[in-house]
C-alpha cells in the first residue's frame, strides 16, 4: 500500500505535468500522469496530440516512457489526473504498456474536482499480453 504522502505527491507531480498538455485536437481534453518506480523516483508526462491523430501519445505513456528511458525498469504506481466529471482510467494501451513494468502497480486516478479511485493493474487488465503467450 502506498502512503498518503507518496499519494499526495504523485497527485500533485501528475498535476503539474497536465498544465503542458498539448491538447488543440480534443478541444483541451489536457490529462497529466506521474509514475513512482521501484527507487522510489517520480516521473511524469502529459498528453501531446498530433494533427494526424493517430500519433497522439497519453500522458501516461509519456510518463512510463521517460521513466524507462532513465534506466527504470520497475513501476510501483502510476497517477493520471484529468478534467472530467469521474476521474478517467488509462487507455488499453497504456494499461498494456503498464504491465510490461510490473504486476502489482497501483493506479490513483483523480479529476481536477478531487475525486480519487485507487484501483490495481489487475482490475483494469486481468490479462495483459506476455511474450511467452506465444509459445502457449
Ligand atoms: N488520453 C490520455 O492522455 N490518457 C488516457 O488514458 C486516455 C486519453 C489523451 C489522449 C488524447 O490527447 C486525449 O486524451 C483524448 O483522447
Amino acid at each position: 500500500m502506498l502512503s498518503e504522502d507518496l499519494k499526495n505527491r504523485l497527485l500533485l507531480a501528475a498535476s503539474k505535468a497536465r498544465e503542458q498538455a498539448y491538447a488543440p485536437y480534443s478541444s483541451g481534453f489536457k490529462v497529466g500522469a506521474a509514475v513512482l518506480t521501484e527507487e522510489g523516483e517520480i516521473f511524469s508526462g502529459c498528453n501531446i496530440e498530433n494533427a494526424s491523430l493517430g500519433a497522439t501519445m497519453c500522458a501516461e505513456r509519456v510518463a512510463i516512457f521517460e521513466a524507462v528511458s532513465k534506466g527504470h525498469r520497475k513501476i510501483q504506481a502510476v497517477a493520471i489526473v484529468a478534467e472530467s466529471p469521474n476521474p478517467v482510467p488509462p487507455c488499453g494501451m497504456c494499461l498494456q504498456v503498464m504491465s510490461e513494468f510490473g504486476q502489482d502497480i497501483g493506479i490513483i486516478l483523480a479529476n481536477t474536482e478531487g475525486d480519487i479511485e485507487l484501483y490495481n493493474i489487475e482490475e483494469l487488465l486481468p490479462k495483459s499480453f506476455k511474450f511467452q503467450h506465444l509459445d502457449e
